[in-house]
């Protein structure tokens, strides 16, 4: 039994060194390591050996067992990288590989902007790294005036092409309403969606990164009832038909007159609960009538053209509309959060 032992070894070791094809090994294998195969007929009669016999036998049926093993292993791996590499099985089912999603906040930017370019505004973009003048200076918040104290802003320190430090990361996305004007004139729709960022001490409902939506629409003869038919609009799209807007008044810099915005409570409908801390109003939104200081900041003659500007906390938006607690989530990466949108 040693000696057919060791000539099944020698033998397959022989026949290794010549296979090339993947399939053609895995055949030999089951032919000679199998079940069945001729390494176990070999050993079919060991149990009715001498003890002795049995033992050594057994030993050597076992090491040659072990190292044939490895070498099928190994001439295995060698053949299936080849394999891979030249032949693609196009019916095997796919790796599935699991898909991402839109952030909460960028569905709600994704649906309003469709939403307005549907009334014909533009989508515009601005920088986040902003100059003092634009972030407060052209918006009628001149430096000193106590209005700034309004924002908690963060000042960078960097000098611009004058050799002055007045680069802020912005505040808020108004700056954007005079970039835009300077550069398309009046008439003028756009919305200006992005990231804002403030100073502030971080709480459940205030982050130092947070996302505006602006709006500025301009023109002959815009009144506040042009203001308001836009804003009523974009509430009953976000909320529902029943949806009912109130403004109130609230001092802008750069509005006059300007308001606080608010919608009547989806899930309550006003009747009070705990979302609305029982006012039954929820407050989404800054909004007024252009100053005229703002519109000669941005190259456009008051005396011509009037307008309107808004800024929604999207935010805010997705907050009340998930009943989501904790502002800070948004930027946490927290998948336990984010995959449930
Ligand atoms: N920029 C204001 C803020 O961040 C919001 C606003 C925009 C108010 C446009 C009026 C008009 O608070």
């Amino acid at each position: 039994m040693n000696e057919k032992l060791q000539k099944l070894k020698q033998e397959v070791l022989d026949n290794l060194a010549i296979i090339k094809d993947f399939y053609v090994l895995k055949d030999y294998e089951v032919r000679i390591m199998g079940r069945k195969g001729e390494l176990a007929e070999i050993l079919k009669d060991l149990p009715s050996l001498p003890e002795e016999e049995k033992k050594s036998v057994g030993k050597l049926a076992n090491d040659i067992k072990v190292e044939l093993t490895a070498k099928f292993e190994e001439l295995k791996n060698a053949l299936s990288k080849k394999k891979s590499e030249g032949f693609f099985d196009a019916t095997l089912p796919g790796e599935k590989i699991s898909r991402g999603h839109l952030h909460p906040i960028t569905i709600i930017q994704n649906d309003l902007e469709d939403f307005f370019t549907s009334l014909g505004f533009m989508v515009l973009d601005g920088p986040e790294l902003e100059s003092d003048y634009f972030n407060f200076e052209a918006l009628n918040i001149p430096k000193h005036h106590p209005a700034r104290d309004m924002q908690d802003t963060f000042y960078i320190d960097m000098k611009n092409q004058a050799g002055e430090y007045d680069m802020v990361m912005r505040t808020h996305t108004s700056p954007v309403q005079v970039r835009a004007m300077q550069k398309y004139g009046a008439p003028l729709k756009s919305i200006m969606p992005g990231k804002c960022f403030r100073s502030e001490a971080t709480d459940v409902r205030h982050e130092h990164t947070f996302y505006q939506l602006e709006g500025l629409m301009i023109g002959e003869d815009i009144n506040l009832s042009n203001m308001t038919g836009i804003l009523e609009a974009t509430a009953k799209h976000l909320y529902g038909k029943e949806t009912k807007v109130r403004l109130r008044p609230k001092f802008f810099p750069f509005v006059e007159p300007g308001v606080n915005g608010e919608v009547t409570c989806f899930i309550c409908r006003g009747q009070g609960c705990k979302l609305c801390k029982n006012t039954g109003w929820l407050e989404i939104f800054g909004a007024g009538m252009t100053h005229p200081n703002v519109l000669r900041s941005g190259g456009i003659d008051p005396e011509k053209y009037q307008g309107f500007a808004f800024g929604f906390g999207l935010d805010r938006l997705v907050m009340i509309k998930y009943g989501i607690e904790d502002i800070r989530l948004f930027n946490s990466g927290d998948l336990r959060f984010l995959n449930q949108f």
